[in-house]
């Protein structure tokens, strides 16, 4: 079986400045794969080549069995992958139901928005708690949770999330991961952005290492953690 996202030998630069060379990845369906690497590695730009947000200078991207290289990013949610950018990007000024709701812009079936809604509310009941609240009130650790139930909103087969933990204290990195673990086993498939390399790989099946735009290094997630001074001689200490 193929697999569900490919990229082969894809490069892009930003201007003169290459910030990605001949990344070649996989993700199968049902797996978590986590992209690990140091600040600057090439993380975000890998996920904004794969979901259309930025133009590959060289190479292949495809989804579900179509090659979806050069799409445009709304098509790109439409066929089932959709990516939470780094930062979260919610709407502080607007509910959390109007967050979500604004996930579904992409839906053809607008009939399914409730299911949706109240599928998403089920998978975090402290967001269906606070759906009238505005979501510049919420907490760290319930942005994040709303900006992956935004993402879901889209009803993907396939999620790319870049730093999630980005910001949060240890316990809500932890709450955050697990809420991760869920969703991958509910049946989606999650490509994990991080920075912290021992938690992202304790909940991915397997992982790419990035260094300086390029895949240096990649295995399952037991063989990338039995290795911790593999891990930690490309992420640095603290990872
Ligand atoms: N919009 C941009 N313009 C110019 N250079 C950029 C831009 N975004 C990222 N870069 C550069 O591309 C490289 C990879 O960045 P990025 O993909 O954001 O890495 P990561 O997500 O791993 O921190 C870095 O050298 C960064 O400085
Ligand atoms: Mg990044």
């Amino acid at each position: 079986m193929s697999p569900l996202l490919r990229l082969s030998g894809v490069s892009v630069s930003y201007g003169p400045v290459a910030a990605i060379r001949d990344i070649s990845l996989e993700v199968n369906e049902g797996e978590t794969v986590a992209l690990l690497g140091a600040n600057g590695a090439g993380k975000t730009t890998t996920l904004r080549a794969a979901t259309g947000l930025a133009p590959l200078m060289a190479g292949q991207v495809t989804f579900a069995d179509q090659d979806i290289t050069g799409w445009r990013t709304y098509r790109i949610v439409r066929a089932g992958f959709v990516h939470v950018p780094q930062g979260r990007a919610i709407f502080a000024d607007q509910t959390v139901e109007e967050n979500l709701l604004l996930g579904a812009w992409s839906l053809r079936d607008r009939s399914r928005l409730l299911a949706l809604l109240e599928r998403e509310y089920a998978r975090f009941p402290r967001l269906a708690e606070r759906r009238r609240q505005l979501a510049g009130t919420l907490s760290g650790g319930e942005q994040q949770m709303l900006a992956i139930a935004r993402g879901l909103m889209s009803d993907p087969r396939c999620i790319a999330l870049d730093e999630p933990s980005l910001g949060l204290a240890p316990l809500l990195v932890r709450e955050v991961m697990e809420a991760i673990r869920q969703l991958n086993a509910s049946g989606i498939t999650v490509l994990l952005v991080e920075q912290l390399a021992t938690v992202a790989l304790a909940v991915s099946h397997r992982a790419y290492v990035l260094q300086r735009g390029r895949v240096v290094l990649t295995g399952t997630g037991a063989e990338l953690l039995a290795s911790p001074e593999l891990v930690q001689s490309y992420l640095g200490v603290g990872s």
